[in-house]
């Protein structure tokens, strides 16, 4: 039985690869990826890896890999469709039957198109004879109008049915209208009208690009009773708890950290003023759920809260949550302004850059962050505390940093800086004699070979091959990449198994799904195998240029290879005529 795809992508999302893994393998991080012994072959050294960004395990040793549901399959030996039930079971999921799950997914299809329209909507509202003075509300509030279309701002009427009409005429349905959480129902006379009337509106977008509701801000503060924002209801398509805001944009910083902050204007504020990696909570305090959603996109974060008691309150609760999901944090805190929108706009970006530099004295924090898992009155946790600050401090590039910071634990840890020293040094001797020993082996066997290691993989075309792999794992890692790819057919593809794949991925993408490792489909267990491995040896950030370089290579190597046999059919026909011409 094919899976619905919706639930796929759920099953998966509720299923971390390393949580799975980890059942059944100790593993240890080493920067993004995690580490084990292998369960599938006898080891000493640890060459199982997991990529938890990735969704993909890969084993050095034996060569196995794929994502969760392959990982499932293989470790239990259970078929595709048990896999799925087990981890469906795991997390308290029931597996559908495909009608209900088709149904609801054709139902969550039709709520993103509603709302991108109510987004165009509001948007045109904004310049229209109406929207003046939202438009003035919104210039006033320094949003030029780039940022407007950036975030697609807009303002919704003052009136209780211009939605609806908008809407209605587009051909959407007034039940559609009220799974959308737009409008409101009158209990009177069960008449539907805006929910939305006279705010800015201010839409939520996923991180694949679905607009999933709006906040909409009061403009004056006349009445002490209204909500100064009102937000969209929960509905099948949106859930606060899940969703941050400006996400899909801050996904594609280059920052290297994100920025979390209270306010959807802070958010705006610090795109407009250069830091376009900043996201906000949805009016909710922060959940476990955006934790794992922002470790998908980094391993930092930067927690900028409001400097009010509420604020740092909120702040308090939220480290412990984004500890716990493995995120570095650096606190940033303000002074004579009371959100990050205000202090930008009094202060400027380079003395944001500056407060932002404080914070990130990275050591401090980790240090901090550190002693917050100790009792130091203890002593066998005063040394554990002293040993994990010694790996730390081991790290640091310059030994002025390295003195400084070891004095300050051996202060605290009540040792002498000589013992301190010492510590530090030893662990500093190991990582060198581990570091050594990795480069040799690297040396000794290259990474990767130039065919896979299952024959039935063998490359016909090596050159096409490489682009193949190089394009399908950076879509996996930026499936908005997808979009680059209307003129690349699946057919133009060399190695079969790239070709299907491809074909998944795009067809997932265009249908608004995950794209991940563990969502692809009819994959044996060599072909996740070797998938895995070309996903794991993508490195660094994708780019769009070597994107489209891969695409062309693949379409180039594809057309020759046509050519080639449409050329050797010419000279065959003209073979045949001369011998036709002969016997004449
Ligand atoms: P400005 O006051 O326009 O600068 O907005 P802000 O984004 O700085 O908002 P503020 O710091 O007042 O609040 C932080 C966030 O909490 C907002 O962005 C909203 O998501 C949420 N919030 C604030 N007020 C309300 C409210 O009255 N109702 C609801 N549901 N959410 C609110
Ligand atoms: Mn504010």
């Amino acid at each position: 039985m094919a899976f619905p795809p919706a639930f796929l992508d759920e099953l998966t999302a509720r299923n971390p690869i390393e949580d799975v893994v980890g059942q059944y393998v100790t593993l240890r991080r080493s920067g993004g990826n995690l580490f084990g012994l292998c369960p599938f072959h006898g080891e000493k050294t640890a060459s199982f890896s997991v990529a938890p960004d990735k969704g993909i395990y890969y084993c050095f040793g034996c060569h196995k890999g794929g994502g969760v549901i392959n990982f499932q399959m293989e470790i239990e030996g259970l078929s595709y469709p048990d896999a799925v039930r087990a981890l469906a079971k795991r997390v308290g999921m029931t597996v559908p039957d495909d009608e209900q799950y088709q149904s609801r997914y054709r139902q969550q299809e039709r709520l993103w198109a509603l709302h991108k329209e109510a987004a165009r909507f509001f948007h045109s509202q904004l310049y229209a004879p109406g929207g003046a003075k939202a438009l003035e509300y919104a210039l006033g509030r320094g949003m030029p109008k780039a940022t407007l279309t950036t975030f697609g701002i807009g303002y919704a009427p003052n009136t209780w049915d211009s939605l609806v009409k908008a809407m209605r005429a587009k051909g959407y349905t007034d039940q559609e209208l009220i799974d959308s959480g737009l409008v409101t129902v009158a209990k009177k006379n069960g008449n539907i009208f805006d929910r939305f009337r006279d705010r800015l509106m201010f839409p939520i977008i996923d991180v694949r690009g679905n607009v999933i509701g709006f906040g909409g801000r009061i403009m004056n503060n006349d009445d002490p009773n209204a909500a100064k924002y009102l937000n969209s209801p929960e509905t099948i398509i949106f859930n606060k708890r899940k969703n941050l805001f400006a996400l899909n944009l801050a996904k594609k910083s280059k920052l290297g950290y994100l920025i979390l902050v209270e306010g959807y204007m802070d958010a705006i504020a610090l795109h407009q003023y250069g830091f376009d990696c900043a996201v906000a909570s949805l009016g909710t305090s922060l959940t476990e759920e955006h934790a794992t959603l922002l470790t998908r996109y980094t391993d930092q974060v930067v927690l900028i809260y409001d400097g009010d008691e509420a604020g740092q309150r909120a702040s308090a609760r939220a480290i412990p949550i984004l500890e716990k999901a493995g995120l570095q944090i650096r606190v940033l805190k303000m002074k004579d302004a009371k959100d990050p929108d205000e202090y930008l706009k009094k202060f400027g970006a380079d003395a944001f850059k500056v407060l932002l530099e404080d914070a990130s004295n990275r050591v401090e924090y980790q240090i901090n962050a550190i002693r917050r898992k100790y009792d130091l009155r203890e002593d066998n946790q005063r040394v554990e505390f002293i040993t994990e600050c010694a790996k730390l401090i081991a790290t640091l590039p310059s030994s002025i940093q390295r003195e400084i910071y070891g004095r300050r634990v051996a202060e605290e840890g009540k040792i002498t800086y000589e013992a301190m020293e010492a510590e530090v040094k030893k662990v500093w001797k190991k990582r060198q004699n581990r570091e050594k020993k990795a480069e040799e082996k690297r040396i000794l066997e290259p990474a990767r070979t130039t065919q896979p290691k299952s024959r039935t993989l063998r490359y016909d075309n090596v050159k096409s091959a490489r682009a193949e792999e190089s394009l399908i794992a950076q879509a996996m890692k930026e499936p908005a990449l997808l979009d680059l790819t209307e003129a690349l057919k699946p057919e133009e593809f060399s190695v079969p198994l790239f070709s299907r794949v491809y074909a998944q991925m795009r067809s997932r993408h265009e249908a608004h799904l995950a794209v991940t490792m563990a969502t692809l489909e009819e994959l044996s267990a060599e072909e996740a195998s070797h998938l895995a491995l070309v996903i794991n040896s993508q490195s660094g950030p994708v780019n769009e240029q070597a994107f489209l370089d891969c695409v062309r290579t693949i379409q180039s190597q594809h057309r020759k290879a046509n050519v080639t046999t449409e050329d050797d059919l010419m000279a065959m026909r003209k073979k045949m005529q001369e011998r036709k011409g002969m016997k004449l």
